[in-house]
């Protein structure tokens, strides 16, 4: 911890913010560091980080990390989903002193914020998936490491040291292949099983096809697979000798399969944490979930990767909350980029919510640091969003708290 963060933690303390939840003290932090001529290492405001990353990244990295699906409709239109919901603030309501922090399947979380699976890391900066575990676990944030990673798994577990650890499956169509690297996963200590429903097939991204770019077909993202011995069992040469050979199994195992939900019992059967299934998008898909005995969901679509012209993730939280929020843990993602988007994501019935793109473009400015420095910032943001608006924690967001704008 540097000078300046021990000063701003010392005032925000004196003036009765929770310790270890203190993240609105990063304003003081740099407020206080511009007495000493220093300046945040980028840009703080989370609508010039995408303008501000592509400056520093090769165009193939950047549309890979900022594009969408199509036209983009679906991506803008999560956007816009948060634009139509306006936050009412409460006064004397007695915010000083707030709580962020929440429980969600079991892992403590300093707030409600997550990072999502975001895969192919390297691509953004060397150390990749390990710098941002290294930033999240200095945060206690959960990083949800992406099936995709370009570290392996045991070296993300490692490089996240005592922070609490999420795996994210894309479900293989290799029993063996998929058992062992379950396997691996829970062997690292990684609690909660993130499966991606929405990706099982690429959409049509023109950005990335406009430049031929796909990441895998050049062997980033297989550190994974590339390590797991069942999958190098079904090759005749190794992925050292012979990537070609290994990157067309890859390809077959790892996309063009749809799954049933009768496939789900297997996954539990080889799991023996908390399920959750990210890309949910409909009530009766929540539904299914619940009967099909998992643990969560993430009401997601993939921040517009996925299926052009589809309905913003936020719009359809609301329902979705309504018809399982009772019985399973109901997580957002697709969008959030502020504050008070969280808010109003937990408001609409979400209990906590993950992060994409910002972190990326952080992880692009500076690896470890440029992560922490986005994630403090949002963090920070949220904090003191939440205490101006009249709340002291955010079990106490509401559809109440908002109004359509
Ligand atoms: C570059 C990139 C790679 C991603 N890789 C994965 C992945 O490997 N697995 C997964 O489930 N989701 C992946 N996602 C989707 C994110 O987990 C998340 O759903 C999405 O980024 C949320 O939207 P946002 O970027 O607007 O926050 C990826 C997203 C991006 C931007």
């Amino acid at each position: 911890m540097s000078d300046a963060e021990r000063a701003a933690g010392a005032a925000a303390e004196a003036a009765g913010t929770v310790v270890g939840t203190n993240f609105g003290a990063y304003q003081s932090e740099i407020y206080l560091d511009g007495l000493a001529g220093r300046l945040p290492p980028f840009t703080t405001d989370p609508t010039a980080l995408e303008a501000s990353a592509r400056e520093r990244m090769e165009p193939g990295p950047f549309w890979y990390v900022a594009g969408a699906a199509g036209s983009g409709a679906t991506a803008r239109a999560n956007r816009e989903a948060f634009d139509r919901w306006r936050l009412v603030p409460r006064m004397l309501r007695d915010a000083t002193v707030r709580d962020l922090r929440t429980t969600v399947l079991g892992t403590e979380l300093p707030a409600p914020v997550l990072l999502a699976p975001v895969g192919v890391q390297s691509i953004v900066h060397p150390d990749g998936e390990l710098a941002t575990a290294r930033a999240a676990s200095a945060l206690g944030v959960p990083m949800v490491l992406s099936t995709a990673s370009s570290h392996t798994l045991e070296d993300v577990a490692e490089a996240s040291g005592d922070g609490p650890r999420w795996f994210q499956l894309y479900w293989p169509n290799d029993d063996e292949v998929c058992a062992g690297i379950l396997k691996r996963a829970r062997a690292a200590g990684f609690t909660t099983l993130v499966v991606t429903l929405d990706t099982w097939t690429l959409a049509w991204r023109p950005h990335d096809l406009d430049l031929s770019y796909l990441p895998f077909i050049r062997g980033v993202g297989t550190a994974i697979p590339f390590s797991d011995p069942a999958f190098r069992a079904g090759l005749a040469t190794s992925p050292e000798e012979d990537p070609v050979s290994a990157v067309l199994r890859w390809v077959s195992l790892f996309t063009g399969t749809d799954r049933s939900w009768d496939r789900l019992p297997f996954l539990r059967e080889h799991w023996n944490g908390p399920i959750v299934l990210k890309g949910v998008q409909h009530p009766d898909d929540a539904r299914r979930a619940v009967e099909a005995g998992v643990d969560g969901i993430v009401v997601s679509n993939h921040g517009g990767r996925q299926v052009d012209g589809a309905v913003a993730s936020l719009d359809v939280l609301p329902e979705i909350a309504e018809a399982v929020g009772d019985e399973i843990e109901v997580l957002f993602d697709s969008g959030v980029r502020t504050g008070a988007d969280v808010l109003k994501a937990l408001a609409l019935g979400a209990k906590a919510v993950l992060v994409g793109r910002p972190f990326a473009y952080g992880l692009a400015h500076g690896g470890e640091e440029g992560v922490r420095h986005v994630l403090r910032g949002l963090l920070a943001d949220l904090d003191l969003t939440l205490g101006l608006s009249g709340h002291r924690s955010p079990a106490e967001l509401t559809p109440e708290s908002l109004r359509r704008a």
